[in-house]
């Protein structure tokens, strides 16, 4: 028997009033629909995911790849619309689905876990994921008979004064078995104040064929919190956020001002970690044991050593190994990979390059496609003279190298062993082993010039 999950990402998110399909929207740089997917692989209770979609599809098909199987909904006319367009992949007719909006961010593997466990378990044609909200504004609400058993979902457009009341609320996750799911979808109408077909009306249509019907009561109403809105939106991240903080702080992660540090969920922090306030740390970014990050810095997707130091600075894509100290007011960029006990300092921007121990650009410098050596000095303002404006060219520094400062290294260059670039040179030869190179116009003293100047001009 297969399992499949199905998201519900075709819509367009009109209460966001912005561009970005709703479900790309991200929280801590992630996009809500990547979580969720996420929580289903975790949960190793799904064999195949299939997302619908539709509204600006691309976007979210880029995000997922060819993790999930796509179904397009090609026009939006409700969640139970959007789930007949899954017929084709859920091809196992003793199988279950697991149904799921994709504006759901704050769900988690084990919620997944339970809901498809408890529906099988308790052998029901329908299983509908409950819980109880102090506003329940929005959503569908369950409505129960005097026994207390699941009679309705009925939408918050359409319920009466006193439905409104019922704070029991549908969170938009359902288990279903194939074997009928397709059969009730066919019975959908469209003949309510939105004229959508309601995924939700199902409950009461099975509820007439004498269908077994259960509720999964979800303890955390949090986690099935939908995200219609902007201001939902920083509701769910402030609420992910603070859990991350919290579970990193526990763990040895020191942060000063927690509430203002944003924590990505793939991200990996060691113990002994001091993080200061105003920084961004995500992607699959790792931050090793006793390093030093921040105020206002942000890594992502980046990979930063033991006891490193990093202050004000921008880090994407890039390696700092141990010991090394950046900033303030760096930029690494695009694999930078910085070697040991460097110091990339004040205004220094690395873009795909390499450095090996010892290494040091304390101010002001350029540092493009370039592989630089141990102990090289790179002095204030030297650069990197990368491209000609169509191609993009390598510089090669070797070990124990010298570069003076406002020296121009125009490549493709080789800087070789032990050398010494004077300040001010602009290179476009390479540089043999031990070698003082000079490139810059002689110095040209006149002397007496400013008195000279001065009587021709008649102020004496
Ligand atoms: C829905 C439920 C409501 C529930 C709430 C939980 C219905 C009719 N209502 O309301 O009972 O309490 O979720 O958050 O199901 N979508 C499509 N195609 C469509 C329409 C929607 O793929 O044609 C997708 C959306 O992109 C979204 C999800 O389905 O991810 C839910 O749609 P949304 O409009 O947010 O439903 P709600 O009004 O929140
Ligand atoms: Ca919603």
């Amino acid at each position: 028997m297969k399992r499949y999950a199905v998201i519900l990402a075709a819509g367009k998110g009109t209460r966001m009033k912005t561009e970005l399909p709703k479900c790309a929207y991200p929280l801590l740089r992630k996009p809500m629909i990547a979580y969720i997917v996420e929580h289903i692989v975790n949960s190793q209770a799904v064999d195949e995911t299939v997302v619908v979609v539709g509204h600006k599809r691309q976007v979210i098909q880029d995000i997922l790849g060819k993790s999930v199987t796509y179904a397009l909904q090609e026009e939006q006319l409700g969640t139970g619309h959007a789930v007949m367009v899954t017929k084709p992949y859920l091809t196992d007719p003793e199988g279950d689905t697991l149904i799921l909006p994709g504006d759901m961010p704050l769900i988690d593997d084990q919620t997944i876990k339970h809901a498809l466990q408890e529906h099988h378990d308790r052998r029901h044609d329908l299983t509908i994921v409950t819980t109880k909200v102090d506003d329940p504004e929005g959503y569908g609400r369950i409505v129960r008979n005097e026994s207390g058993y699941l009679e309705a979902i009925v939408e918050h457009h359409e319920a009466s004064f006193s439905q409104r009341t019922i704070n029991e609320i549908n969170t938009g996750i359902y288990v279903i078995k194939n074997s009928i799911l397709f059969e009730v979808l066919d019975k959908l109408d469209n003949n309510n104040l939105k004229k959508e077909y309601y995924l939700t009306d199902i409950v009461h249509i099975l509820k007439r064929s004498g269908h077994v019907i259960g509720t999964y009561y979800l303890k955390e109403s949090f986690k099935a919190m939908g995200v219609n809105d902007l201001y939902a939106l920083s509701i769910a991240e402030a609420k992910l956020r603070l859990k991350i903080n919290q579970d990193l702080m526990i763990k040895g992660v020191a942060m000063i001002n927690p509430e203002t540090i944003t924590i990505g969920q793939n991200v990996i922090i060691e113990e002994n970690v001091i993080i200061h306030p105003n920084t961004y740390i995500t992607g699959n970014s790792v931050v090793k044991k006793g390093a030093q990050i921040g105020p206002n810095t942000e890594i992502h997707e980046s990979i930063i050593g033991e006891r490193v130091v990093c202050r004000h600075s921008l880090v994407y894509n890039s390696v700092i190994s141990e010991d090394t100290s950046v900033g303030p007011f760096a930029h690494l960029r695009d694999g930078a990979n910085i070697g040991p006990k460097n110091r990339i300092g004040n205004f220094v921007e690395v873009k795909k390059s390499t450095t090996g121990k010892n290494t040091k650009a304390s101010h002001l410098a350029y540092i493009g496609d370039a592989t630089i050596g141990e102990n090289v000095n790179f002095g204030c303002g030297a650069i990197t003279v990368n491209y000609d404006g169509k191609n993009k060219y390598q510089t090669h520094i070797g070990n124990d190298v010298f570069i003076g400062c406002n020296a121009n290294l125009i490549a493709p260059i080789l800087i070789e062993d032990n050398s010494l670039i004077a300040a001010g040179s602009t290179l476009n030869k390479n540089v043999p082993k031990g070698s003082l190179a000079i490139a810059r116009a002689y110095q040209v003293n006149k002397e007496n010039y400013l008195r000279d100047k001065k009587s021709t001009n008649g102020e004496e």
